[in-house]
């Protein structure tokens, strides 16, 4: 599921016209197509600009300037895309937006996540003495979300999916979780409401480069033997509630 169709067909409504330089920018990131497709069609003044195996999409989002990405899989395809996001396009912020797996049973699929903080599960250097999750250099395990950025998602959330909607911790790691005890592992470990594959790399670019970042996930599945089945069955229906939300957060026109 997490293939090359996932890469932005950049059909953008008004064509092809120069982005603003020096223009501060929202920065939104997603892993697969599906998760920025909608935001994408209603960007207007698109330009496009590859930088590496990356292309970004400039332009305008309900009256603001904003640029898209879409990172493919995985924490380092995120860390290099939000990287180069951060580099290129000055982003005030970044919000990494689309599907997880649940991280417990209170929730179900459709619902939305929005990250307090998120971690990275895999990071395992527990054998020289450090905690679960550390990541050394930058010294931490969690990675704080924006609390701005956090409390607007969660009220435009709620708008979209009253209450369907909870904060908490989103886990990354490279790996689908389908194993119920990896899934009750990463909860034990990290008291986890999702998990995904991107959002504490992109967190971890963004604590380097001290650039606010936020997380949205809608679940897709429950992270457990029926991910295989649920996973593309339900990606599409809950990529769109999370980007939901999103228009609601930028049609407020007020920048977090
Ligand atoms: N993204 C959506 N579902 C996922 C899962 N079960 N594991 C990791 N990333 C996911």
């Amino acid at each position: 599921m997490f293939s090359a169709e996932n890469s932005l067909i950049f059909t953008c409504r008004y064509g092809m016209m120069p982005g603003k330089k020096g223009v501060a920018m929202v920065g939104l990131m997603s892993a697969m197509g599906v998760e920025m497709a909608l935001l994408q069609e209603q960007m207007t003044e698109c330009a496009h600009q590859e930088i590496g195996m990356d292309t970004f999409v400039s332009g305008k989002l309900y009256g603001q300037d904003a640029v898209i990405a879409v990172c493919g899989a995985g924490k380092i395809n995120a860390a290099i895309c939000a990287w180069n996001m951060i580099q290129h396009y000055h982003p005030q912020w970044i919000l990494n937006v689309g599907v997880a797996g649940s991280g417990d049973d209170s929730l179900e699929i459709g619902d939305l996540v929005v990250g307090t903080d998120s971690v990275q599960h895999d990071m395992d250097t527990t054998g020289v003495g450090d905690p679960r999750g550390y990541v050394s250099k930058v010294g931490i395990v969690r990675f704080p979300c924006d609390p701005v950025l956090r409390d607007r998602l969660l009220a435009a959330a709620r708008e979209v999916a009253g209450d369907r909607v909870q904060a908490g911790t989103i886990a990354t790691g490279d790996q689908f979780v389908s194993d119920p005890e990896v899934k009750s592992s990463i909860h034990a470990l990290f008291q986890a409401k999702a998990v995904e594959m991107e959002g504490a790399a992109v967190a971890h670019a963004c604590w380097m480069a001290k650039v606010p970042y936020g997380i949205l996930r809608a679940i897709s599945d429950n992270a457990n033997g029926d991910s295989p089945r649920d996973f593309p069955a339900f990606a599409a229906e809950a990529a769109e509630v999370s980007q939901r939300v999103i228009f609601h957060l930028l049609r407020q026109g007020e920048r977090p």
